[in-house]
């Protein structure tokens, strides 16, 4: 299948400081160039036999595949950035304000990584993460550094192709007149769209309903806080001798006995039980104290997101 090439979604003629003669020669040549580009590679890939195929061609083309296809793509929402007045929405202020501190604090970073590509090449590109709710500056060179699951919603060109022609080598003027002609108003337009983007679905287990829980994160800040929380490791006894090491200050007990130990718990402070990956043994568990009175809840992550977030250990007794 053949892809299309978008019309170009700035009015050129209203652009302030950027010539008619550059944008054109930037979407014909370039845009144009990489959807070409893009077709040709994909009617190769559509002709090749991958069963016989040498693993240098697939690699070849499915590299400059990427490259094309990222290079089509940014390029529409590098045109879909310009065209406006350079004045930030009050919406866009604050969601950049959140995520970076102020709008001013933003457009330093974003401009000074524009200044640094002077010279060189790549784009700067503001991104939104569904899975963690923020935006982000990124670099994408060689077209292709996407953020993966990110939504770009604003592109800065700063191939040499995108000011040459109207400003040499002065790459700084360049940056400065793009500031100029953003469209804001798309910009928050892309940026609302984007903020619809489902986050990754987190792991289900609606056997346990709604199971209290608590992130790993959240248990060791906590912990170095001196926090007044009852952990309880109650990996199965065969995980903890294979594996030899427990998080610091934290109790092991035995989730097969549990009638053994539960009298040693306090009602008065809350009680978070894990395991080793945050599955059915520290569930059950945290259940079982929950039946009985305790304010219980489980960690998600369990032992193996204790140790990916760094969090101390120490040799484990049994
Ligand atoms: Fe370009």
């Amino acid at each position: 299948m053949r892809y299309t090439l978008k019309q170009i979604h700035c009015r050129p003629w209203k652009l302030s400081g950027l010539s008619l003669k550059l944008i054109e020669s930037h979407y014909e040549n370039n845009y144009g160039g990489a959807m070409r580009r893009l077709n040709a590679i994909t009617e190769q890939l559509e002709s090749l036999d991958f069963a016989k195929a040498p693993g240098h061609v697939v690699n070849g083309l499915k590299r400059e595949e990427l490259v094309a296809l990222n290079s089509t793509l940014l390029h529409e929402l590098y045109f879909a950035s310009l065209g406006g007045e350079g004045v930030p929405t009050d919406a866009m202020r604050e969601a950049l304000a959140r995520d970076f501190g102020s709008y001013e604090r933003w457009k330093a970073e974003f401009a000074a990584m524009g200044y640094a590509l002077g010279g060189g090449s790549g784009w700067v590109v503001l991104a939104y993460i569904p899975r963690d709710a923020r935006l982000v500056n990124q670099y994408a060179s060689e077209h292709s550094q996407a953020l993966s699951g990110g939504v770009p919603i604003l592109a800065l060109d700063m191939y040499e192709h995108a000011y040459h022609i109207d400003f040499g080598a002065n790459a700084k003027a360049y940056v400065d007149t793009f500031f100029r002609n953003i469209d804001w108003q798309a910009l928050t337009e892309r940026y609302e769209q984007a903020v619809q983007v489902a986050p990754p679905r987190p792991v289900a287990q609606p056997e346990y309903g709604d199971l209290p829980k608590m992130g790993v994160e959240e248990v060791k800040a906590q912990l170095a806080g001196g926090g007044h929380l009852q952990v309880i490791d109650v990996r199965p006894r065969h995980f903890v001798s294979r594996q030899l090491d427990i998080a610091e200050g934290v109790t092991w007990r035995d989730p097969e006995r549990i009638r053994e130990w539960i009298g040693e718990l306090s009602k008065g402070e809350p009680v978070v039980v894990y395991c080793a990956y945050g599955y059915h043994v520290g569930c059950n568990t945290a259940m079982k104290l929950r039946e009985a009175g305790f304010d219980a809840r489980y960690m998600d992550s369990g032992h193996s997101g204790w140790r990916a977030i760094g969090g101390p250990v120490q040799l484990a007794k049994t």
